[in-house]
């Protein structure tokens, strides 16, 4: 493993599973100092009993809520005296047409995956201007197009997006860059009840032209890749990582 981030310090949001699980543990083995974040104070505890103790910190906090947001920011620059990249990772996803999900589910999903990205990047922002820093969010294929059925991810995923833009605008002059991940389809805890359905999954492979899902470790690599100083010159991307599936115009295979 290379050690790419040695004496750098990281925040991942919504660490406790899946991607933000796996993108913690790979910062932390390439020798990152790693701060836990999520909303679930159980799962990030058993995460980091199997990292270095000298170098992980756990941190719960709701990222729709900013001054928790800000309380754990200052912990993180208070425990490990700076910062160098901000993941934003957390998210939910309530399916539903916009006359089938809640007013709650609109706001709940707006409020953690777009306020978390904005929260998180107004707290961090002046610690990643002093270290010359950097941002990778958590988008998906859903923010570059649509889905059936997910208004109210597809709304925030949008979010996301523009708003990676507007930030790679704004900071790129002040040294800190601004980059997006886009997966499709990754076996994590969000997608549980997908693997199990044969039918679905056959519609996956259809669309998607390496043919599978994604492991969570192979999002956090390119999350680490983008954080990286092998991205030095790599800023206001939407990147997806999806084994082809953007890489379709929508039309059917023919004959
Ligand atoms: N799994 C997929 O197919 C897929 C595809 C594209 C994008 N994504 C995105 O990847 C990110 C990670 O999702 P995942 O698939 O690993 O699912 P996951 O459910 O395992 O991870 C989401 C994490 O966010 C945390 N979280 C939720 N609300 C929070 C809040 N208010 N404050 C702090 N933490 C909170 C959860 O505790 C959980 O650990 C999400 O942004 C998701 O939208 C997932």
């Amino acid at each position: 493993m290379e050690q790419r981030f040695v004496d750098r310090v990281v925040i991942v949001t919504g660490a406790g599973s899946g991607i933000g699980e796996a993108t913690a543990r790979r910062f932390s083995a390439e020798g990152a100092s790693v701060v836990l974040v999520g909303d679930q104070r159980a799962k990030l505890d058993a995460l980091a009993e199997q990292l270095p103790a000298e170098r992980t910190l756990v941190a719960r906090c709701d990222v729709s809520k900013p001054r928790q947001v800000e309380a754990m920011v200052a912990s993180a620059i208070k425990r490990f005296g700076g910062l160098d990249v901000l993941v934003s990772n957390a998210g939910v996803a309530p399916e539903g047409s916009v006359v089938e999900a809640s007013v709650d589910d609109w706001e709940r999903t707006l409020a953690v995956n777009a306020g978390g990205v904005f929260h998180g990047a107004r707290a961090a922002m002046p610690h990643l201007i002093e270290r010359g820093g950097s941002i990778v969010n958590t988008a998906s294929v859903s923010g570059l197009g649509g889905d059936w059925s997910l208004a109210c991810y597809n709304a925030s995923k949008g979010a996301i997006v523009n708003l990676t833009r507007s930030m790679a605008l704004d900071f790129g002059p002040r040294g800190v860059r601004v980059n997006a991940v886009c997966p499709s389809l990754t076996f994590t805890p969000m997608t549980a009840d997908m693997k199990g359905n044969r039918k679905l999954m056959a519609k996956f492979k259809e669309r998607i032209p390496l043919g599978r899902g994604a492991e969570p470790s192979e999002i956090a690599a390119v999350i680490a890749f983008l954080a990286s100083d092998d991205a030095s010159f790599v800023h206001g991307v939407m990147l997806p990582v999806d084994g082809g599936l953007t890489a379709s115009n929508g039309q059917p295979p023919m004959g």
